[in-house]
């Protein structure tokens, strides 16, 4: 019987610990598939004393057979690509027999990652706080139709489709009073499209509809959050894809009525990085003890996260927007040993309270907190503290979704799974 593909996404800004997760559930699927964004995002998997972040590759990697594709929605950089396969060269694992890229999958040419820096200095103050990798820019191109794709590097006419992209970024650079790209720069991007061309290019929409068929078991793995996405979140405070569970349709070319369960990943608290409103952010000693007991700094771009209390309205959100069907609770543990854990139950809008997230959260928004009391220490193989048990069952109260997983720690092994719906 033909299978149904799961999706796993972030349900806040990102960094909610996807990678964590898709790593701790892919030995049920045969395919680990990521659906869109590129390497802005960073996704971290620790087991065996060892840490591995990935930008580009699926989270499944380290799965003994597990597939990892590579989606059409995904935008790569052919030298960031090419290092991470170097990286897991040196940890050991060739992924080249089981990566697969798909044919319409955009690249990230060098002159998309100076037009990116461009575009935020000229912002100035209102910069969106991109991770500069030339995502914006990629996307623009893609929609745009003036975008260089994977499949493009089979064909005999490859460098006169790079010129003629490469000169309209050059005429928008002079726009902007930059230099374009050095040639040894251009050269070393050239060096990594035709590595990536070696690589086992496939159409892969027509992959996943044969898999799907076969009954194999598909897990469609996001980037970035759902507050991120280009149309529901904070925009212009976003990443230009959607990072939603419609984006794994569109980013895989399955269709929407073939996508199973939805497992949003979300942190005990909230982070953010880069710019854009945030509501529960504390900028007090408490958001500096979150930052410091969570590690709270980029993984691609090292830089601090800005931290504050879980938001339920945001979350409730992404719950309808996803069609979440079960939540993963990530970096409890990050909260041990607090007196009052605050969680925000809904906000006073200009004087109006609502548990509704409206259009717009940059000013004139206050959150409204409910204090519940902490826990102590936690330790996966002992029951979860009754006070951390109340304080999930508060939230599956607000957003109408069961928590199936929480993870207490970074490591692989330190993860506890609830009611068992993510072992299907
Ligand atoms: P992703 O982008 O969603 O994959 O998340 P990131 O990897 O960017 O950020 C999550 C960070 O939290 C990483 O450093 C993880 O190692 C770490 N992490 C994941 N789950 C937990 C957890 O339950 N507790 C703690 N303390 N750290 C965690
Ligand atoms: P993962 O997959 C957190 C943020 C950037 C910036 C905005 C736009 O690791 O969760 P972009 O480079 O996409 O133009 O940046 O989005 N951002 C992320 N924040 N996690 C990510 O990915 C992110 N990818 C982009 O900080 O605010
Ligand atoms: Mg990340």
């Amino acid at each position: 019987m033909a299978a149904r593909m799961d999706v796993l996404l972030g349900a806040q800004w990102g960094d909610e610990g996807k990678g964590k997760v898709v790593d701790v559930i892919a030995p049920q699927y045969e395919v680990i598939a990521r659906f869109q964004g590129g390497p802005n995002a960073g996704h971290t998997l620790i087991f065996e004393g060892h840490k591995h972040v990935l930008h580009t590759i699926p989270s499944g990697v380290f799965r003994e057979g597990t597939i990892n594709l590579v989606g059409n929605g995904v935008v790569i950089d052919p030298i960031i690509f090419l290092k991470e396969l170097k990286a897991l060269d040196d940890a050991g694992v060739d992924v080249r027999p089981t990566l697969l890229v798909s044919r319409r999958a955009h690249l990230i040419l060098p002159t998309h990652r100076a037009l990116d820096a461009a575009s935020e200095a000229e912002k100035g103050k209102a910069k969106i706080g991109s991770t500069l990798k030339g995502i914006g820019p990629t996307y623009m191109d893609k929609t745009g139709r003036n975008g260089l794709r994977v499949g493009d590097l089979e064909r005999h006419d490859l460098m006169d489709r790079y010129t003629v992209l490469k000169r309209k970024h050059e005429r928008l650079l002079a726009m902007y009073g930059q230099p374009g790209v050095d040639a040894q720069a251009e050269a070393e991007w050239l060096d990594a499209a035709r590595t990536l061309r070696e690589l086992q290019l496939v159409d892969s929409e027509h992959y996943l509809d044969q898999a799907l068929r076969q009954g194999k078991r598909v897990l469609a793995e996001g980037a970035q959050g759902t507050l991120l996405d280009i149309d529901f979140g904070t925009y212009p405070f976003v990443t230009s894809s959607n990072t939603i569970c419609a984006g794994a349709s569109t980013g895989l070319g399955v269709a929407p009525n073939r996508i199973g369960a939805v497992t949003g990943i979300f942190k005990a608290y909230c982070t953010r990085v880069g710019s854009g409103p945030f509501p529960t952010e504390l900028e007090d000693d408490m958001g500096e003890q979150i930052r410091k007991a969570g590690h709270e700094f980029g993984s691609t771009t090292g830089r601090a996260r800005r931290c504050g209390w879980l938001d339920l309205p945001a979350l409730h959100y992404a719950v309808m927007i996803n069609g979440i069907t079960e939540l993963a609770m990530m970096k409890a543990d990050v909260l041990n040993g607090l007196d009052t854990v605050r969680i925000c139950t809904g906000y006073k809008v200009n004087g109006t309270y609502t548990e509704r997230m409206p259009y717009d959260i940059t000013t004139g928004v206050e959150p409204m907190y409910e204090d519940m009391p902490g826990w102590g220490e936690l330790h996966h193989e002992a029951p979860l503290p009754a006070a951390l048990e109340r304080y999930m069952a508060r939230i599956e109260q607000a957003v109408g979704v069961p928590i199936t997983l929480v993870s207490l720690g970074p490591d692989r092994a330190q993860t506890v799974l609830r009611k068992g719906a993510l072992v299907h």
